[in-house]
Order: structure tokens, then sequence, then C-alpha cells
């Protein structure tokens, strides 16, 4: 199947400024259906949730729905989905949670690919139960995170096992479903970092073997909320600190304070929205996100042999990571000018694109490329085009890369 990718970027308003929007992996613009989803949302008229009047109702309704389009998304089960401001914020509190039933001399495996929102919460919350931490490495050049390191880092005293389904920077895809089945027969749980991962492909938490997989709607053309998905059964062993009102429910209990309503009809209408990329795809909604995915990863990658080509070309550009499996994001250098400056010029021929670290943090310490600026990130997704990616090359090329 093939994206009609122009009537894919017609049904995004912030697309029409002209500007090459390759800074999607820090967050991706939101088509017209979303926002109207939202302002739809306020405009109805929303109370908070619980009370027995038609917009307390109506609160109540876009959060079962909301829940429900993310477990359509990932494959995962709406009693599972637990919905909060960002992956970060609901990581440190699952890492928190989880964390209580760890004694000293527990261990906790965390990768040096992963984005630092799965590494340091699960350090932390380490480091006060008196667990010891254990890294998987990432391999170079191809930054690859080998499965098979896992064997001699697990122990029967693996608690949890905390992986990303793909990395922010060099998009490289781990073996995740064999590392989660090596933490399962260690009696390990594992945490899966689906943020980059997600809007890159179809997601199936079940086929990754994820005990927990996290998400977050910005990334796929949603506002900015977080998802958890695990099974409702897990959740139902674990206790949160929570306020002594509220809801003592699963999911209801990982969830603080009030959601934002509106914004969760929102992230409705994204999956709706990924759900269509692919109009001729039949069946549930399940069904079309997966066919629409698929289409979407196929869209991304053809673009990103284009690039990659292109940068691969020219002498002075340094390319980080060549798994086979990885999304479509790009990290580069380019001889003689730092990545900030890199950045600064491609803005000015209207491309956004990220500099730096990314918050990919322990991954450019091992590059030995953090204390120098980094790299530069270029990310496709479904809506990015061919005309985006000859803009960043022609731009590049300036700079005599
Ligand atoms: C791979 C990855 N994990 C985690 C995060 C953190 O997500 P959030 O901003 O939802 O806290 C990001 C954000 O860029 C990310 O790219």
């Amino acid at each position: 199947m093939t994206l009609d990718v122009a009537a894919v970027r017609a049904a995004y308003p912030a697309l029409a400024d002209g500007y090459a929007y390759l800074d999607g992996a820090a967050g991706t613009q939101v088509p017209a259906s979303v926002i109207d989803a939202i302002s739809g949302a306020y405009r109805s008229g929303l109370g908070n949730a619980g009370g027995v009047f038609p917009a307390s109702q109506r609160a109540d309704a876009v959060t079962a729905q909301c829940r429900q389009a993310v477990a359509d998304l990932t494959g995962g089960s709406p009693e599972g989905v637990i919905l909060g401001p960002n992956m970060t914020t609901l990581t440190y509190r699952l890492a928190g949670t989880l964390a209580r039933a760890w004694r000293p001399g527990d261990e906790v495996v965390v990768s040096r690919l992963d984005h630092d929102a799965n590494v340091r919460p699960w350090v932390q919350a380490a480091a006060r139960a008196g667990a010891v931490v254990r890294w998987a490495e990432v391999e170079l050049p191809a930054g690859e995170l080998p499965a098979g390191q896992y064997d001699s880092l697990l122990s029967e005293r693996t608690a949890l096992v905390a992986v990303t389904a793909a990395s922010n920077v060099l998009g490289t895809r781990p073996a995740v479903a064999e590392i989660t089945a090596k933490a399962r027969a260690a009696g390990a749980l594992s945490y899966v970092d689906g943020v980059h991962a997600t809007p890159h492909g179809p997601t199936d938490v079940a086929a990754l073997g994820a005990d927990f997989y996290a998400t977050s709607a910005y990334k796929w053309s949603g506002p900015h909320v977080g998802a958890v998905v695990a099974s409702p059964g897990l959740l139902e062993t674990l206790h949160p600190d929570k306020l002594e009102p509220a809801p003592g429910t699963v999911p209801e209990r990982f969830e603080q304070g009030t959601p934002p309503f509106a914004d969760l009809a929102g992230v409705t209408a994204a999956v709706d929205h990924l759900a269509s990329l692919e109009p001729s795809a039949t069946g549930t909604r399940r069904e079309k996100i997966l066919a629409s995915m698929a289409a979407a990863h196929d869209h991304e990658q053809a673009l990103f042999q284009v690039l990659l080509d292109g940068l691969g070309a020219m002498p002075g550009v340094t390319l980080y990571g060549k798994a086979p499996r990885r999304t479509a994001t790009a990290y580069f250098t380019v001889a003689g000018t730092t990545p900030a400056e890199v950045a600064a010029h491609l803005a000015g021929r209207k491309v956004n694109a990220w500099n730096g670290h990314n918050y990919a943090w322990e991954l450019t310490g091992v590059l030995g490329i953090r204390d120098s600026g980094s790299a530069v990130r270029a990310g496709l997704v479904h809506y990015n085009d061919r005309s985006d990616v000859d803009r960043l090359l022609a731009a590049v090329a300036e700079l005599g890369g």
C-alpha cells in the first residue's frame, strides 16, 4: 500500500507554513480533526469526572473512548491503559510503585540505547531501594543493542528490564520480543519505551511481550498526553501512592488529579486519524490502524533511503547508526560546522531539525559526542514528503557537506 502523502499533508494545517517538519521525533503536528475534537469537547460542555449530569458524563465518555483508542493503537486492553501528562511523569510514577517491592540486592537492567526517561527513573528508584543497576551496552558503530547480552545481565534477582522499542536518535529497533522473553524467563517484568517507536509502524504489545508499554500521543499526531499500557491483572497487584478519596480502581488509581479531558478527546481523534492513513483499509479500527501504520512505515522507509543516500554521498557528513531495523531517523554531523550551527542554517532554509543529545544521554556519551554538541536529528513521519528530504539535502550541501 502506498500512502497518498498529499492527502495526508492536507489534513495538517500547520504544514501549510512552508517549513519542512523534520522534527517529528520531538513532537508531531496535529491534523485538523484533532484540533476540532479538542475544541469540540470544550464547546460541548465538560464537567469533572463521575458526576450525574450530562457534562460530567461527557467527560467520563471522553476518558473511556481515549482508553479504547490507545488500546486499539497498541493492541492492549482499555482497562490497562493508564493516562497521564507524558511518558516521563508516568514512568517516574511506575518506577516508584514497582520499587516498593525491591529489596537490597535486587537487580534492574537498563540500556544505554534508551532515552533518559527510561533510564533515570529506574536508576534513582534502584538507588533508593538498594537495588543493583546493570547496563545493556550498545554495539558500535552499528548502534545495535544485542539481545544476547541479556543472558548474562539477568539473574534470579532481576526485578525489572527497561528497554526501548526504538532509539529516539539512531532509530535502532532492538529485538524487544527476544529481550522481554528472556526477562520473563528470569522472572522479571519488562518496561518498554514505545515513545519513539509507536508513530513509525504497527504496534502489538502482546507480540512485544511488554509488561508495560509507554507511549506519548504528541509523537503520533495527538496532543501532549502520555499513556502506559499494561495488563489489568498486573496493575491489580500494584498500589501507587494516591489520595485517600481518589479511585482505588484499575487503571484509575495510577492516574493523579484531574485529567485534561478535552485533550483526551484529541488523543482519540489522533488514533482515528492514524487509522485513516490507508483509506482502503477495512475492518475494525484496530485492523485499519495496522494497515495504515504498515503503509506509513513503508512510506517513511522509502523516503529514508533517499535521505540516507543523499547524506551518505556527502564526504563531510558523518551518519551515526546503521542498524538494519530502525525508524526513519537520521542523526548526523557536518565537518567544520557545529550541530547547533547546522540546525540554525537549516532553520534559515525552512527546515525544522533538532540538534543536541535529545535526552539520549547515555548513548551520546557512548558515541563520544555529548560534550561537543552531539549531532543533528532529522526524522521522518507519515506526513513528510520528498520535497522535505530534498530541501534538507540541499541545505546540508550548502554547508559543504
Ligand atoms: C524515546 C523517548 N522516550 C521517552 C521520551 C519522553 O517522553 P515524554 O516527553 O512524553 O515524557 C521521549 C521524548 O522525546 C522519547 O523520544
